[in-house]
């Protein structure tokens, strides 16, 4: 079966987002579109806390989030437990952000991203598996709990 891939934006990221389903559609996953649904003005956490949920009860094991910057779509789903979503420009930290540090949700600044880098991103973030080993350690310290 396939992966089920949640995807949201704020309206800086709509456009962007709407051209990554597409990609994820080829990429044969199933996707499911959190919103938003228009370049009308939105509150980036009424979009970043619903995808975080899936991904911290383990509804989904990945997402995409996409706001202008990225930064405040980052901030509102690193609240939840378990998440680590990380801010990704370059195709290349797409790449380390999962074999190094197990990223789980891929945040776009959709403002600052060519649609090609966005792309080359979102396949390296799904492509790439975690290392392991010394990374895992590493990762299990960035829940206060274990520090
Ligand atoms: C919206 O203008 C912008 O602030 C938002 O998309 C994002 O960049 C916030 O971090």
């Amino acid at each position: 079966m396939a992966e089920r891939i949640p995807i949201a934006s704020d309206h800086a990221g709509f456009e962007l987002k709407e051209k990554l389903r597409a990609t994820l559609a080829e990429m044969g996953y199933e996707v499911e579109d959190v919103g938003t649904h228009s370049t009308a003005s939105t509150d980036y956490p009424d979009y970043a806390h619903p995808l975080a949920e899936k991904v911290e009860k383990g509804e989904a094991k990945r997402g995409v989030l996409l706001c202008g910057t990225g930064l405040g779509m980052s901030y509102a789903a690193n609240r939840h437990h378990g998440v680590r979503a990380a801010v990704v420009w370059d195709p290349e930290i797409a790449k380390f952000a999962r074999s190094h540090n197990d990223a789980n949700v891929l945040v776009l600044p959709a403002r600052f991203v060519t649609e090609e880098a966005a792309v080359a991103i979102l396949r390296n973030f799904l492509d790439t598996p975690f290392e392991g080993g010394r990374h895992a350690t590493r990762v299990r310290k960035i829940e206060p709990e274990n520090g």
